[in-house]
């Protein structure tokens, strides 16, 4: 490694994995070329369709496999060092925990491997299960009696019982209903508010939106797209202009504003995410009139620059 990488959570280049098929012939080039950073307290997303690498790159971050050609350090060291795993979570894509363990005595286990001490041990086990939603009577359930969003939130518990620097996440909403997810993200949030850097792989496109602050997209092995999600989504030729309870004089005097300044406009009520018109509609306190739209007058008006005008098309909550 050419630099000083201790403020890089992680670094990678030229990372290459070639899997072999059994007489030794290259079979599948999983990743190719990858040369990434990853900042200390970043949440960052690593994106693309299936078998395009995440979880290739993941594992060998890890040293679980060992790259055909170039290099990986972790929190300052080389990928799969000791003095690294010990500062590092990972929720794999699939689970492999003791399906006769209850909840509680799953985390005391990964705890005692971490060594903690039995004193920690009864502080940190019954704070993460409560971080995780996990309630007093799943605690005390069998993992094989866990439906796939209990195991999802216990995978993850014992991601982080020894308190990791950095936590790889591969797919962590796989099986969460929205509420579940939504979960999720608030916890990922938390973790980077505790100055935690995570890496989290899917192809959830809404829930890495949510919650990334860079992310790249793989396809083939190799790294297409890197940046922060604001820049990448943002249409840089279009204002939007947000405003409350506008009457219709108003948004009209406005368009003609805008209008006069030679610009194409387009008035519209802004749009919600299906994921918060879901919590809104499921969530416990939810008012079955209130579901069918704000109805307090909310206009977004869009202005392309340089544009010629055209009639506006007005959305009421009526087209919706
Ligand atoms: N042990 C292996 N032996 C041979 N090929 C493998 C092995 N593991 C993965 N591959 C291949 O490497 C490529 C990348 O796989 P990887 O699991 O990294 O993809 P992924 O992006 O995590 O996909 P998914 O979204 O389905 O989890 C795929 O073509 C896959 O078939
Ligand atoms: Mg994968």
């Amino acid at each position: 490694m050419s630099e000083a990488l201790s403020d890089h959570a992680v670094h990678t280049e030229h990372l290459t994995k070639v899997y072999k098929d059994f007489w030794g012939r290259d079979k599948v080039r999983a990743l190719d070329d990858l040369n990434l950073t990853i900042h200390r307290g970043e949440v960052f997303g690593l994106l693309g369709p299936n078998g395009s690498g995440k979880s290739t790159t993941i594992k060998l971050l890890l040293g679980l496999i060992f790259p055909t050609a170039g290099s990986a350090s972790v929190l300052g060291h080389p990928a799969g060092s000791t003095q690294v795993n010990e500062k590092v979570g990972f929720l794999p894509e699939e689970s492999y925990l003791y399906r006769f363990l209850n909840g509680e005595e799953t985390l005391r286990f990964y705890g005692r491997l971490f060594k903690l001490s039995r004193r920690d041990l009864n502080r940190r086990v019954p704070e993460l299960l409560d971080v995780v939603g996990l309630d007093a009577k799943a605690r005390k359930r069998k993992l094989r009696e866990y439906s796939k969003g209990m195991a999802r939130r216990i995978g993850l518990a014992q991601a982080l019982i020894n308190n990791p620097d950095l936590i790889l996440l591969d797919e962590p909403t796989t099986g969460l209903d929205p509420i579940g997810t939504r979960e999720m993200k608030d916890l990922i949030l938390s973790l980077k508010a505790q100055g935690k850097t995570v890496l989290l792989c899917s192809h959830l496109l809404a829930d890495v939106q949510d919650v990334c602050d860079r992310i790249t997209i793989l396809f083939g092995g190799r790294m297409r797209e890197l940046g922060h999600v604001r820049d990448l989504l943002q249409v840089k030729d279009i204002t939007q202009v947000q405003a409350r309870s506008l009457t219709d004089s108003q948004i009209e005097e406005l368009r003609q504003f805008l209008a006069r300044m030679g610009a194409q406009t387009e008035v519209t009520h802004p749009t919600t995410t299906l994921e918060d018109l879901f919590m809104r509609v499921v969530g416990e306190n939810a008012r079955i009139a209130g579901a069918s739209g704000d109805g307090n007058g909310n206009a977004t008006i869009t202005a392309r620059a340089g544009m010629a005008t055209t009639p506006v098309k007005e959305t009421t909550s009526a087209d919706r």
